[in-house]
């Protein structure tokens, strides 16, 4: 294997009561400082990302900016930044998404996506799906088709990479914290 992935589970930090109490946050800043896990997660995200069929890959603000454009240079791709919104010095095309609490908005620049383009997109981990599925959206509403979502960590708890899959999305994570 490239990677073994309980190695590489020992590399995330957990963090209790963050960004509030009872929550366990899964932190991949101590993965990003360990070479061999870096350039393992990305380098099997990059083998699902070419098995997938894509021909670019975008990440979402802000941690999926470091692993997808590890991931578009390890698997000879381009890269199209999904954004937070008013980031975007152009006209852009945009989707807005549910919270817990309120609302959230991703935005793209329509010209960063090829009409029929096939679009992996990595992000660091998936929760409630929530941000995944409005970047799916995203890349439709540009002309783009999805051809995978990949992540480091998945939270099954949480159920977000079930919901990808029951709107018929090709989903592949590399660890779980239950
Ligand atoms: C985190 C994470 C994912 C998203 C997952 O980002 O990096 O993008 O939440 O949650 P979901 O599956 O429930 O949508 P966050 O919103 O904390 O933004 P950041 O990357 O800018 O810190
Ligand atoms: N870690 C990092 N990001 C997250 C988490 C977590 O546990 N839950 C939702 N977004």
């Amino acid at each position: 294997a490239l990677l073994d992935i309980e190695q590489l589970r020992a590399t995330i930090r957990t963090v209790p009561d963050f960004p509030k109490p009872g929550i366990q946050f899964r932190d991949i800043t101590t993965l990003l400082a360990d070479p061999a896990a870096l350039h393992g997660s990305v380098a099997l995200l990059a083998e699902h990302a070419r098995a997938s069929g894509a021909t670019v890959i975008a990440g979402m603000e802000a941690r999926g900016f470091i692993f997808g454009a590890a991931v578009a240079i390890e698997a000879g791709m381009g890269f199209v930044p999904i954004r937070k919104p008013g980031k975007l010095p152009v006209e852009t095309i945009g989707v807005d998404y549910q919270l817990e609490y309120g609302t959230d908005r991703l935005e793209v620049d329509p010209d960063a996506i090829a009409q029929g383009a096939k679009v992996a997109l990595v992000d660091d981990l998936i929760a409630t799906g929530g941000t995944a599925l409005a970047a799916a959206e995203l890349v439709r509403k540009a002309g783009g088709e999805v051809a995978a979502a990949l992540f480091v960590v998945d939270l099954p708890d949480l159920g977000g990479a079930a919901r990808l899959r029951d709107s018929n999305i090709e989903v592949h994570t590399l660890l779980a914290f239950e």
